[in-house]
This record gives structure tokens, C-alpha cells and sequence, in this order.
């Protein structure tokens, strides 16, 4: 059976921040044909229509036909206590943070934020998430599970810590390991799920235990490897305490083998120069998490290293303050604004669809709509309030008709998703 989705497509041929606007590619009267879970076709609406006799229609008139959002960096044991208020990184983890991820000791309790937390991000039309759990391996099986079921690509892995955290929350360097290994040949590579080799931080790690988790990552290349670095200056300044012989912050991570292609850093704001270039060397994968970095207060990323490295942008829920990418476009949007960098709409579009699926080294299969790609869309309503509608009247382009759901849109933009080629009614 085809499916075939008709509004206007919007898709890229590459990243904007290398080949300018053009990059993107809109077709007015376009449609999608989806059979088996995947992209068949894509063009415009009359020619597929005559390809397709068959199909199954769905015609959204004027709405907008985008791949689902991808959020590469989020800690879904985090849902419960989004929005908290007050405090900078360290004590906002050690008030909030910690005691929160205690609860996922609990199967079912893990089993009930994982679900709610899914159902939460589809609504807003993210299809694929990369998310930290907590020290706990149910934690890990809850999420994994809860995907599963929903037939989503999702990537996750167990937050290793055995350091700087409270009783209850700290594993060690063998459990660390055995529990990672465990659940990545558990479910690493089933179904569309991907183990993500996932030490904390720098404080909550011994470097032995980072030492760990980068002979796993040798063990198993083709895995992604993800942490935090340089979020907060607070932060910096205890990693040079914490750990005097490194040269800096990434030294803390290379030394031990957490440095190449398929490592993903969140945040990632004060940099030296000697990081940058080592990043770029590298080949690895950046994220920027605006309104987790606003929300605490931890400084403002500089896009201009998309130029440079692979960048996909994150709500780094409940750092973060939505699981909305569209929020977290506008927040994109203004953090760049605040140095001087002004983003194009196609730009903010693309870090939150190819351009994390590419930090996540996964662009051959989610993040776009070309043939052969899995059938992860979103339909998107450009005037899904009345002001957003007054906003987009008198659009004469793409761009300006998108834009105003960009900086005010939310879930109630969010018509319809499709993971795997099937409809999720949200
Ligand atoms: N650094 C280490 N852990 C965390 C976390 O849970 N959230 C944020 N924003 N930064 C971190
Ligand atoms: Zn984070």
C-alpha cells in the first residue's frame, strides 16, 4: 500500500551553513508517496499523483511537509521536573537534578516518565531523540521499550556518574562498564534503537572511569559516544581543579579516548582555540542546546563552528525549559542574535532536522525527505494561531511564511506526525 502525503515539501539538498538558502528545496504543491515505512517518491503533487494511482491521499492543502524534528540532546528521566526554578548548573543538578533521577530505580516508574515523555515530544512533532538516562539500566530498558512500541528511531544510553553525586546515584568503573556493555548488546542495532555510550561529565567521572568507557567505545566503533563540555565557566573552573593535568576541558575526554568522529558534545559554549581546532580535527559532533543555555544561564553558543563540524540543536530537556523544537529554533534564533549572528529561517529548520541527524551521523536515514529515507515526517499548519495567521497574510515567500511559526509556534502548529511510514494521531 502507498501512502501519498500532499502539501508544500520542504526538503535540503546539503547543509545551508556550506551551500547558502539554496540548500533548501520547496515545492509548492508537493507531495510524499510512503510505502513500507520509507520514502518512495518525492516531487510535485500532479506527476505523483499519476505514479501513484492507487495511493491512499492525504491531502493537508497548504500545510507544510517537513522530516520530524530530530533533538540530539535531552535527559528524558528529566520531564517531571522541567522548569524548576532558579539556581546555576551544579546546585540546579544537585537540588533538582539528582533527586528526580533517584526515582528510576524504579522500573515502573522509569516506564511511566518514558512513555509520558515520548507522547510529550511526538505531539510536538519530534520523531527521533538522543537522551541520557539516569545510572540505572531499567532507566535505559524503560525508554528503549517505550520506543519500541512506538516504532521510533531513539538513541540512548546509560548515564554512567561515579563521582560527585549522592549515595544512590553513583555507579563505579566495573559496573559502569559491565551495565553499558550489557544494554548495548541488549539493544543496540534492534529494531531502530542505538546504544549511545553515555559518560555524565568530566565532574561525575573518574578518569578511570572515562578511561572505561573509551576502551568500550574501542570495543564497539560504530557507536556514538555522547557528553556535556564547557557549559558553564563555573563548571570549567572545577574540571581544572578535578583534573590538573589536563590541558583543558576536551583533554579530560581525549585523554581516555572520548575524542573522535561519532562523540557528541552538548553545549559545548566556552571553548579555547586549541579545542576548536582539535573538535574540528576530530570530526566530532557539537550540540547546541539555546534554551537550556539561556534557561540556566550558561552562555551563548557560536554558530558560526557549523561551518566548521557537524552542530544539530536540542531542547536538552529539563535543562531546557520545552520539548519543542520549534521553541528551541526561536531560542536557536535569538542566542545567535545576542552575537551578532543572524540565522536564516533555513538554517534553524535544517539544524533541527538534517542538521542533528547528521551530528548523530545518521542523515542516510532520518533528518529529510529524499527516496529510500525512513518515513519520519511532520505536517506543520503555518497558521495555527490567529496571530501567527495575522503574521503570514501578506508572506511572499517561503521563508516569511515560516519564520512566524518558527519564533511563536508550539504543538498546536504540529498536525500530524508519521514515524516509520505510519500516522500518529497527536
Ligand atoms: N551537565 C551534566 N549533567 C547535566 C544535565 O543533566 N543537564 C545539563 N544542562 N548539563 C549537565
Ligand atoms: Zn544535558
Amino acid at each position: 500500500m502507498t501512502d501519498l502525503i500532499l502539501g508544500q515539501v520542504l526538503r535540503y539538498s546539503g547543509p545551508p551553513f556550506l551551500q547558502g538558502v539554496e540548500a533548501a528545496q520547496h515545492i509548492s504543491q508537493g507531495a510524499v508517496a510512503v510505502e513500507a515505512g520509507k520514502i518512495a517518491a518525492v516531487g510535485e503533487a500532479a506527476a505523483l499523483r499519476a505514479r501513484y494511482p492507487g495511493a491512499l491521499v492525504h491531502d493537508h492543502g497548504r500545510k507544510l511537509i517537513s522530516a520530524g524534528f530530530v533533538d540530539a540532546h535531552v535527559h528524558y528521566p528529566q520531564t517531571a521536573m522541567i522548569a524548576s526554578w532558579g539556581k546555576r548548573l551544579i546546585d540546579w543538578l544537585n537540588t533538582y537534578t539528582f533527586p528526580e533521577e533517584m526515582r528510576f530505580a524504579d522500573r515502573a516508574y522509569a516506564d511511566g516518565i518514558a512513555n509520558r515523555y515520548l507522547d510529550l515530544v511526538l505531539a510536538r512533532g519530534t520523531t527521533t531523540v538522543c537522551t541520557y538516562s539516569t545510572i540505572h539500566p531499567e532507566s535505559v530498558d524503560a525508554i528503549f521499550t517505550a520506543a519500541q512500541a512506538r516504532g521510533m528511531r531513539l538513541f540512548a544510553g546509560k548515564t554512567c556518574m561515579d563521582r560527585n553525586a549522592p549515595e544512590g546515584l553513583r555507579d563505579t568503573v566495573q559496573s559502569a562498564y559491565d551495565d553499558s556493555k550489557s544494554l548495548l548488546q541488549k539493544w543496540h542495532g534492534v529494531d531502530r534503537l542505538s546504544y549511545v555510550i553515555t559518560p555524565r561529565f568530566s565532574p561525575t567521572s573518574t578518569p578511570e572511569q572515562l578511561a572505561a568507557m573509551g576502551t568500550l567505545w574501542r570495543e564497539y566503533p560504530d557507536c556514538l559516544m555522547q557528553t556535556h563540555l564547557s557549559e558553564q565557566t563555573d563548571e570549567i573552573a572545577w574540571v581544572k581543579d578535578l583534573f590538573p593535568q589536563s590541558r583543558d576541558y576536551l583533554d579530560t575526554y581525549e585523554a581516555q579516548g572520548l575524542l573522535r568522529e561519532g562523540a557528541v558534545y552538548g553545549h559545548a559554549i566556552h571553548l579555547t582555540a586549541r579545542e576548536k581546532s582539535r573538535l574540528i580535527e576530530a570530526g566530532a559532533s557539537l550540540v547546541h542546546c539555546p534554551t537550556s543555555n539561556t534557561f540556566i544561564g550558561s552562555g551563548l553558543f557560536d554558530m558560526t563552528l557549523a561551518q566548521h563540524l557537524r552542530v544539530g540543536l536540542a531542547t536538552d530537556t529539563g535543562g531546557g525549559s520545552n520539548f519543542s523544537m520549534l521553541r528551541t529554533m526561536a531560542a536557536a534564533y535569538e542566542v545567535a542574535q545576542l552575537r551578532g549572528q543572524s540565522l536564516h529561517p533555513s538554517q534553524l529548520w535544517w539544524l533541527a532536522t538534517q542538521g542533528s541527524a547528521r551530528a548523530l551521523h545518521s542523515e542516510d536515514k532520518i533528518g529529510n525527505i529524499a527516496p529510500g529515507m525512513e518515513a519520519d515526517l511532520v505536517i506543520i499548519d503555518l497558521a495555527s494561531t490567529p496571530a501567527i495567521e495575522q503574521a503570514t497574510r501578506r508572506a511572499e515567500t517561503l521563508w516569511q511564511a515560516i519564520f512566524p511559526t518558527i519564533m511563536m509556534g508550539d504543538d498546536r502548529a504540529v498536525c500530524e506526525v508519521w514515524v516509520s511510514g505510519k500516522r500518529h494521531e497527536t
